[in-house]
């Protein structure tokens, strides 16, 4: 069986692209399949960082193909600029790269709605979108009728579609905010114009690339597929409403790749030794002090796309232990466990109180989530930096016992411990 999956099992942000990156030496094809350009994948190699937003993490590695599927929303100019910022750093972009002509494309009018209506979604707090037009991108996928696939591009009505798509889009968003209907600087000819220039440059990597997938799985080929965002980010499973607008979990693997389940074998789930959250919506372990500030200090916790400050709180193992579940894990990854080593002391939580009764389970509604105190087991700091250490053996007592707990709170096996950025630090359990 050729599949292997990589998936985040919090609300995003737990360094996914780094294990990618260390993985793909043994993948010929890394898959990308949900999400757009709000996702910011992260790789460090040696004194080179690489931000990633659309293209597989894969792109670094000369011998693997990167697939970007059906699922993904794409920004035509913020991929352009992806691809022409690796080309400029000696990465090559060419046959590598393979784009969905079925993926959708977010379009103007997808940032403009985002930027209108996220403040104004919910009256308590609002979702905290990256901005990206991710949202109304997928809506308009879903309501079909003024969406524009990659491959729409090079038909003969793309400046139709435009047109039509700009009349409807002007009305809507005067009708939304009350203003004029030209005043949200949409111009269906200039729109057309810049995206056919778009569109051309890109041609060379649009193809039909679920027909690949499906050909490269029967002939028993390698894939890796590559999450994006976090499990707890799902719009079927997460925190709703406070998701992300696609199946951020290992669920959607294959609804956004166009690869059955049957061939994927492996899943492989990614958390971080705390957790963090970006935007709104409830988040039960969140330190509001001078220690959510320390973990936010000591692991960078700013975002990749937004460089928005992360909330920061300690390692949630109801959470987890829910994430894992669902998206099918075998094994875990465990991320920036050397930003832990400067702690003195280590909360976990392993339960919630939700009015008064103690449970491990994971509620369904965003109000109860909000609701749950955590229940903490306090663990000591092993306080010794740990991120030079390459072994399991090496590393304090103290650390290894917060593995292990974690570990049977999740009740999946760790299989790698990330102890710093480089992909040199990392520790294989196996
Ligand atoms: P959207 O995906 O831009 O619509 O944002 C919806 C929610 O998902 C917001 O809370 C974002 O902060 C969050 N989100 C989206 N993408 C990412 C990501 O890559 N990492 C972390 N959070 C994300």
């Amino acid at each position: 069986m050729p599949g292997t999956c990589v998936i985040g099992l919090q609300w995003g942000d737990e360094a996914k692209g780094k294990l990618v990156d260390l993985l793909t030496s043994d993948y010929e094809i890394v898959v990308r399949f949900l999400g757009g350009a709000n996702a910011g994948h992260t790789v460090v190699v040696g004194d080179q960082t690489y931000k990633l937003h659309h293209i597989p993490s894969g792109i670094l590695n000369p011998r693997v193909i990167n697939v970007v599927s059906p699922g993904v929303v794409i920004n035509p100019p913020t991929i352009l600029k992806e691809i022409d910022g690796l080309i400029e750093r000696g990465i090559e972009v060419g046959e590598n790269l393979m784009l969905s002509a079925r993926a959708h494309i977010v379009c103007p009018w997808h940032i403009t709605e985002d930027r209108l209506m996220d403040g104004k979604q919910l009256e308590s707090e609002s979702i905290g979108t990256t901005l990206r037009g991710i949202g109304p991108c997928y809506r308009d996928k879903v309501g079909r009728s003024y969406a524009i696939r990659l491959g729409d591009m090079y038909r003969d009505d793309f400046r139709e579609r435009i047109e039509q798509i700009v009349a409807v889009k002007k009305r809507l968003l005067a009708g939304l905010n009350g203003r004029g209907e030209n005043d949200y600087g949409l111009d269906a000819a200039v729109i057309h114009d810049e995206y056919q220039g778009f569109a051309g440059r890109l041609q060379r990597y649009v193809t039909d690339t679920t027909s690949y997938l499906l050909d490269a799985v029967e002939a028993d080929r390698r894939i890796l597929f590559e999450g994006a965002q976090g499990s707890l980010l799902d719009v079927d499973h997460g925190t709703f409403p406070f998701v992300t607008s696609s199946n951020s979990s290992g669920v959607g693997v294959s609804a956004g790749s166009g690869v059955p389940a049957r061939w994927i074998d492996r899943v492989l789930g990614v958390a971080k030794a705390y957790t963090t959250r970006v935007g709104g919506g409830p988040f039960p372990t969140e330190l509001h002090n001078e220690t959510g500030q320390r973990i936010r200090d000591l692991g960078k916790e700013y975002g990749t796309t937004t460089g928005r400050p992360r909330r920061c709180g300690w390692f949630d193992a109801v959470a987890v232990r829910y994430a894992a579940r669902l998206s099918g894990v075998d094994a875990l990854s465990l991320m920036m466990m050397d930003v832990l080593s400067h702690l003195p002391e280590i909360n976990i939580c392993t339960a919630y109180d939700l009015d008064g009764q103690r449970t491990t389970n994971f509620p369904g509604h965003a109000e109860d989530l909000r609701r749950v105190k955590p229940i903490y087991e306090t663990w000591p700091g092993w306080e010794t930096d740990v991120s030079h250490l390459r072994r399991l053996a090496d590393l304090p007592i103290r650390a290894r016992q917060y593995l292990d707990r974690v570990s049977e709170l999740v009740a999946r096996p760790i299989e790698v411990v990330s102890v710093g950025p480089d992909r040199e630090q990392s520790i294989f359990v196996k």
